[in-house]
């Protein structure tokens, strides 16, 4: 089979945060998959910057021990790691100090795509953006690329924008949520936007309600004194299942271009209206096999939510009345992410009462498995009369790539691609960001002023009761967290 891969024109890539853990974790193991794909052409170079006294061969070493422990089986080829370790320089820089700038501006190729790749804290965005300017190291044509969180509410996502809007123009800053490089959140949209089969049905009429849910297994053992500031509703809800919502729920782009996509997300986002607190649980699990939430942070007093449940509403002509039920939390019964589109029940039973329970629910599997299935009632086969079974058309994409001898592709990898291709539409535009904050600050002041406490949960359990409660008293259920 022909390759389909394209390789993207030879970059530049500057990782500042070179020796921190989303370097070692996704970044180094991502691009070294993409440079086994062919897809990052062989002249391409990393170049890592950091405060650490290193050189390239330290750098490289670094970095091969991080493949060792972090990359996929490509790690077993050593002439492709040799070659790909090639790639990578390191330079010493202070980001808020003069040393190391020049010796990065030497660096730089003039007829290369240059992207800046900001892994480091958000405080640092600015005193970086800066410096890669006034240097002239960072062009008209320079990418850079940020990570979350991208402030904690929006006055502070709003002076990060601002500091990054006095250097660089909106379509030279990438701002990753990597689960919009997620292959189903693409596929959300193939399913929506090239089917006749499912728009004609996507609205009021037809869909009872959605329910979107991303659950984990891990803990926060480790990452707490951010996680303990943060909670799941800044962790997750405000970016990852905003966006998931946002691709739902949004209208059909004319083009499926950066702009109109970002256009039609945020007119969801600002439609959204404000979830009181009686819509919302919190919940942090406790002690069980593993230690409690608290203990993972260290902080015997902790209320910080690392789980969350609430109930939002969209209001628009198309989504008037449908509830949209988000959850998301750490430690539950299984790793499991999916967004269920669940449709009304028929108006008119000619099977009887046994229809009652029947519904078509569309479910988009992020993880494990990533797929989509729809459930459709059948008659269930043999004699006996009709009895009615709901089945799935089950569409499994790990499957399909097997069949076409690919690997699934890594959301960091498409992510850094996108990014050398110029490509903005799998990233958050800052107005986006800044609705998405506008949006999450007054519910978290709300749920504060009225003193809302997370309710404790089970470890392996799909969290607290409450949780349950607030599809109940809507006549509703969660579907079952499943592995
Ligand atoms: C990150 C959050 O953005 O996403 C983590 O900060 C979370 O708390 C992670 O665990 C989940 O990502 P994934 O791809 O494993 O679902």
């Amino acid at each position: 089979m022909a390759s389909r891969i394209i390789p993207v024109d030879v970059f530049d890539l500057v990782i500042f945060g070179g020796t921190g853990d989303l370097a070692r974790r996704k970044i180094l193991p991502s691009l070294l998959r993409r440079f086994r794909a062919g897809q990052m052409p062989k002249d391409a170079r990393i170049i890592a910057c950091a405060r650490s006294p290193l050189d390239d061969a330290g750098y490289r070493e670094a970095a091969a021990a991080a493949i060792a422990e972090f990359a996929g089986p490509e790690r077993e080829d050593a002439a492709l790691v040799a070659a790909f370790l090639g790639r990578l320089h390191y330079v010493t820089v202070d980001v808020t100090g003069d040393a190391g700038w020049p010796e990065l501006a030497a660096l730089m190729r003039p007829d290369a795509v240059r992207a800046f790749y900001f892994s480091v804290k958000p405080s640092l965005f600015g005193p970086i953006a800066e410096r890669l300017h006034l240097r002239g190291i960072a062009d008209a044509d320079s990418r850079i690329v940020v990570e979350k969180p991208f402030g904690r509410d929006l006055a502070s996502a709003h002076a990060l924008n601002a500091a990054l809007a006095e250097h660089f123009a909106e379509r030279q800053i990438y701002r990753i949520d990597h689960y919009l490089g997620k292959e189903t959140v693409q596929n959300l949209m193939a399913v929506r936007f090239a089917n006749m089969l499912f728009e004609p049905l996507w609205n009021n009429h037809y869909i009872d309600h959605v329910q979107i849910t991303v659950a984990e297994t891990v803990g926060v053992a480790g990452r707490g004194s951010y996680y303990d500031g943060a909670g799941a509703m800044r962790d997750m809800v405000q970016n990852h299942l905003m966006q998931l919502l946002c691709l739902t729920a949004m209208e059909p782009p004319a083009r499926f271009e950066s702009d109109m996509v970002h256009d039609e997300k945020l007119k969801v986002i600002r439609a959204l209206q404000p979830v009181p607190p009686s819509d919302i649980v919190f919940g942090q699990y406790a002690a069980g096999p593993d230690p409690s939430y608290r203990e993972d942070v260290s902080n015997p007093e902790s209320a910080t939510e690392s789980f969350i449940a609430m109930r939002c509403t969209i209001g628009t002509w198309r989504w008037a009345g449908v509830p949209f039920y988000l959850r998301t939390g750490k430690r539950l019964k299984a790793r499991s992410s999916e967004i269920a589109v669940v449709f009304q029940k028929l108006g008119h039973r000619i099977f009887g009462e046994s229809m009652e329970s029947h519904r078509n629910v569309l479910s988009i599997r992020l993880q494990p498995n990533d797929g989509i299935d729809l459930q459709v009632t059948v008659k269930e086969r043999g004699p006996g009369g009709m009895r009615l079974i709901d089945m799935p058309l089950d569409l499994t994409f790990a499957d399909m790539a097997a069949d076409q001898g690919e690997a699934a592709v890594d959301a960091y990898e498409r992510l850094i691609m996108d990014v050398i291709r110029g490509d903005q539409t799998l990233f958050m535009r800052g107005d986006e960001v800044e609705a998405a904050w506008a949006w999450t600050d007054p519910i978290l002041a709300a749920c504060a002023e009225h003193d809302r406490k997370p309710q404790l949960y089970e470890q392996g359990s799909s969290g607290p009761d409450d949780a349950l409660m607030l599809l109940h008293r809507d006549g509703r259920r969660w579907r079952e967290i499943k592995g």
